[in-house]
């Protein structure tokens, strides 16, 4: 009894709000009378403990709320926010938290897959994010600086360890992702930020043992609400707090011309993408990084301080690339494609330098939405 009177409670906490993290809010009827609210909790308890123990199955059917606003509530969607939330105390899954999945082979797998012309992206970060995840007790935050031009897979690898990590992906409440101009765009309301962003982060790392930030735009970051941000990813010989994890991922166009140049200079030369070695890429990113103490003081103070453990290169992409791409966007809406159509959608990019043409400016970016041309 006492059991259920919580759980009435927490309906009550649970049903106005929207537990998904939906940015629309979720069409409920209006709050139903607290006779009603009582056969609801005990009804959301049975499915409960039905899923979660697998006993207590098939019991009282019958007994039915309320007509109106139950009907819409006993769909699968409101059996997966209860668990959601119920699993958020971590009681019902081996990991001790099931919104956490840490599904490593998958992210392999489906960078393998989908991520092209990337082979040293791909390799640093499967390599940090697993060693990063199997150590017992990491001493800092994991933090890793992604560099490249636009389209050229940062924020779909940034995706891609969101949704690996966890099963709710980017909508999961233990990621957050900041667009440094969406975000903060106004440099007079730093201060504002400030506190908005240290107790966004502070929350996420209470709520979540492992939690990931996503700074996108990194470049553009006002240099104040650095911070905010290092004390979250600095050493501590404790190791993280009460074992907790959190992984930093910055991503920014800084160094996207260094690369470029490094690559271009192994094509002319012959040579394939693949032979480029990282520590070639690593040296010229730093060089360019600290460089630019004028344009990006956050990546240029990130550098400086050790505070990066990994440096991720996208390189450019060339035109079979982009075709791969278009193949990739064709396949995900479950539409048929021509070799003649992929051709046509990659000779739609822009390519450069003017010269030999073999980089796409905007590399993958928006191929998907290029191939409504091709729809019946
Ligand atoms: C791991 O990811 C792969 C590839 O996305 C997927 O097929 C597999 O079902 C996932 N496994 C788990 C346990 O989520």
């Amino acid at each position: 009894l006492k059991r259920n009177s919580r759980w009435l409670m927490m309906l009550y906490l649970l049903l106005p709000k929207s537990a998904l993290g939906l940015e629309e809010p979720l069409r409920l009827a209006p709050l139903p009378a607290a006779s009603e609210l009582e056969t609801l909790s005990k009804q959301y308890w049975q499915y409960l403990a039905c899923k979660v123990w697998q006993e207590g199955c098939g019991k009282e059917e019958k007994s039915s709320p309320g007509p109106g606003w139950s009907l819409p509530l006993v769909g699968q969607d409101y059996l997966e926010i209860l668990s959601t939330w119920y699993c958020s105390f971590g009681k019902c899954c081996e990991t001790g938290d099931c919104r956490i999945i840490n599904n490593i082979t998958g992210l392999e797998l489906d960078l393998h897959e989908q991520l092209h012309g990337q082979h040293l992206a791909k390799e640093v970060v499967i390599r940090a994010v697993r060693g990063f995840l199997q150590s017992p007790q990491p001493q800092k935050a994991l933090v890793l600086s992604f560099h490249g031009w636009s389209g050229t897979g940062k924020n779909f690898v940034a995706r891609m360890v969101a949704a690996h990590l966890y099963r709710d992906g980017l909508r999961s409440e233990c990621v957050r992702v900041f667009i440094a101009l969406f975000h903060f765009p106004h440099h007079n309301y730093v201060d504002s930020y400030k506190v908005q962003l240290e107790k966004q982060i502070r929350e996420t790392m209470q709520h979540c043992q492992q939690s990931l930030f996503i700074f996108d735009e990194a470049e553009k970051l006002h240099f104040g609400l650095l911070d905010v941000i290092k004390p979250f990813m600095a050493r501590s010989d404790k190791g993280q707090k009460d074992n907790r994890r959190s992984i930093f991922l910055f991503l920014s166009n800084i160094g996207g011309s260094a690369i470029n140049e490094v690559t271009l200079g192994f094509l002319r030369a012959g040579r394939a993408r693949e032979e480029i070695p990282m520590e070639l890429l690593e040296q010229q990113l730093r060089l360019e990084m600290l460089q630019l103490a004028g344009r990006s003081r956050v990546l240029h103070h990130l550098l400086e301080e050790n505070l990066v453990d990994f440096f991720v290169p996208f390189l450019p992409l060339e035109y079979h690339h982009v075709k791969l791409c278009a193949r990739d966007a064709f396949l995900a809406r479950g539409l048929p494609y021509t070799e003649a159509a992929l051709d046509e959608v990659a000779s739609m990019m822009v390519f450069v330098p003017k010269e030999e043409k073999l980089f796409s400016a905007q590399g993958c970016k928006s191929v998907s939405q290029r191939i409504n041309y091709f729809l019946p």
